[in-house]
Order: structure tokens, then sequence, then C-alpha cells
């Protein structure tokens, strides 16, 4: 087996295509990517592929050069094996393999979401969190029960983000569309400081320990056809979206014990969704974490360093079992690193 020391990552579930880093120690470092913006619409499976296939070479040399490696300090390859958009997840596959069985290297295919808690944790230095996933395609209140990262509570729709960025896109705003409502939100309210929801009242997306949004997206549609300003809508939808899933948090931190909250994923980069999970967390007297900002969205060093503990914890894949798994879910990966 021939290689050097460092851990290379490879993201690829869907509009990021990106290359991240860690070193003999499991220190990650920033990543190199590139996100898909469709001029207009979602997100096509397929024309994300093609762009993450052309971009593969550059990003690759991109991401050597950040730290003045050659291929040969590559010591072993993770990619995301799920979940994710399926031609997305195997053009990452593929570019994995190719890598590891030309510098001979291990391979090794990761869980994404278990990625995001996971560097999250490095990041905090926590211990034992309950991790708030707020991401596009995914929103899940997790915590670690009995050797694995059980979801207490989850999405029974669209994912937080992809709620944002549906609506935001109503609005003419291109993807991605959570950080424009979170201007347009902020703007409002300090433009608005006694500003309350009176009139501007959305549907409630708690379920139980679940959540659901395609309503308060079509009801917040609704209240731009009545004539509500942007900004009053964009931070309504803010206080009712961010109120529900810290609510969901909080009783997963009483019912679990644990006494860390952790935020990932790209909506966990909102400044009000952090404000938040901290008034909640004081209250408890708790703590709440969130990573910088480029290790909440999709990154390449997130995989990484899944990759470098589950190689440490003795697991490697095989080429026969590398395929990609769309559906792979939370709790389908044993967590024996801790
Ligand atoms: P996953 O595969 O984990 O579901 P993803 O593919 O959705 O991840 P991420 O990079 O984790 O990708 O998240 C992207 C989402 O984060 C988008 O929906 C984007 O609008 C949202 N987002 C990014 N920044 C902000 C912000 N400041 N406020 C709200 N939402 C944000
Ligand atoms: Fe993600």
């Amino acid at each position: 087996m021939a290689g050097g020391n460092w851990t290379l990552g490879i993201e690829s579930t869907a509009h990021t295509f990106s290359f991240g880093l860690v070193n003999s120690s499991g220190i990650p470092f920033p990543s190199m990517s590139d996100t898909v913006k469709p001029l207009e619409g979602g997100i096509h499976p397929r024309e994300a592929a093609d762009h993450h296939r052309d971009l593969s070479a550059v990003l690759f040399h991109k991401i050597l050069k950040s730290q003045n490696l050659n291929p040969k300090d590559i010591g072993a390859v993770a990619y995301s094996q799920g979940p994710g958009l399926g031609p997305c997840l195997r053009i990452g596959a593929s570019v994995a393999r190719t890598i590891s069985s030309m510098l001979d290297v291990p391979l090794i295919g990761v869980n994404h979401c278990v990625a995001h808690i996971e560097i999250g944790r490095q990041q905090c230095d926590c211990e034992d969190p309950v991790l708030l996933y707020v991401s596009g395609g995914n929103t899940q209140v997790i915590a670690k029960l009995q050797g694995k990262y059980r979801v207490l509570g989850e999405t029974l729709d669209i994912g937080i983000g992809n709620m944002l960025d549906k609506f935001a896109r109503q609005q003419g705003i291109p993807f991605p569309g959570g950080p424009v409502i979170e201007k347009h939100a902020l703007e409002f309210i300090q433009n608005n400081p006694n500003a309350t929801l009176e009139g501007l009242e959305l549907p409630y997306p708690v379920r139980g320990m679940d959540l659901a949004f395609s309503g308060i997206l079509t009801a917040a549609q609704r209240l731009i056809e009545k004539g509500h300003s942007l900004g009053s809508v964009c931070w309504s939808l803010q206080e009712h979206a961010f109120a529900a899933c810290v609510e969901v948090a909080e009783r997963a931190l009483a019912h679990s014990g644990k006494t860390e909250l952790l935020l990932g994923g790209g909506v966990a980069c909102n400044n009000r969704i952090r404000e938040m999970c901290n008034l909640m967390a004081k209250d408890r007297e708790s703590t709440s974490h969130a990573p910088p900002r480029m290790y909440c969205i999709d990154n390449g060093t997130m995989i990484a360093r899944l990759g470098y503990i589950e190689l440490n914890n003795g697991r490697k894949t095989s080429l026969g079992s590398s395929g990609i798994n769309q559906y792979l879910r939370t709790d389908d990966t044993l967590v024996t690193w801790q």
C-alpha cells in the first residue's frame, strides 16, 4: 500500500462538489468547492452531476495546491456514499474510486449526515450533543443513543432550506435563497424594532417531535399576494420556521437529558436561528454551539474528517461495496468511534 498521511474527502450529495482535507492527526483544512446555481428553476440532478464531473480535475488540483501537497501525500480517500441525488453521488464515488485506485490507498464511503455531526463535534469541542441538523434536503433532531445517532424528530415533507429556497424562488430570488431571506428579515426588524407577528401569522410547523414545512410555504406566499412586504414575510417565515425547530430541539434535550445543542447544515449559517438556539440553551442551563459557516454548508472537509475517524476504527470500503445509497439514513451508521 502506497500513500502519504493526509485524508482527502469528496462531497457530492447535491448542488455542491467539494474536496477537503484532514491531516495525519485528523485536523481539518478548508475545502475547495463549487456550487451549481441554476439560472432558473430548482436543481436538476443530471445537470448538477455534469457540473461535478466537469470540475473534478480542477478541484482536485486546487485542494492539493491549497496545502502544497502532491498526490503522493494522500493516504486515504473518503466520499459521501449517501444520502443524496443519485447522479451526483455517483460522480463523487467514481472520482473517489479512481483516485484511491490510482494511488493505491484505502477508500472509505461515509454517511453525509453523520459527517455534518462529526465536523461540528470537532469544531465546537462537543462531547455528546443533541444535533439540530437544518439543511436544504434535511431537517432532523438527532441524539446518540445506544451506539447510533438516532433521529428523534424530522421533517415529514420538505427540508427547511428547500422551503426557504422555494419561497425565495417564487419572489424571483435565485438559489440559494436562505441567505437573502435572512438579509430581508434583518433589514425589516432593524427598521421596525417593535414589529409583532399580528397579521403575519403562519401555520405552526410542529407535529409532535416532527416538523412539516409545506403549509408554511403556501401561507407565506399568500401573505405576499395579500400585499405584505417581502421583508415582513421573510421575517415572519424565519420566526415561525426556526421557533418550530428550536422547540423540537428543546424537547430532545429534555427527553435525552443531554446539555449540549449543536447546529449543523446550511441553514445553521443563519444568525437568527443561532441566536434562538443560544437563548433556549441558556434558559435550560445548557450550551448551544455552531461550527464556522464553511463547515455548516456541504463541504469535503467534513467527509475527510469522518473518513479519517472511521479508518482509524478499522472500517474501509471495498470496491465491491462502494456503490452509493441515495436513501442512507442517519441511523444506518453504527457509531463505533466514541
Ligand atoms: P443536505 O444534503 O445535508 O440536505 P444540502 O444539500 O441542503 O445539504 P447545505 O449546504 O447543507 O446543502 O445547505 C444548503 C441550504 O442552506 C440551502 O437551502 C440554503 O438556502 C441554506 N442556507 C445557507 N445559508 C443560509 C442562511 N444564512 N440562512 C438560511 N438558510 C441558509
Ligand atoms: Fe449537507
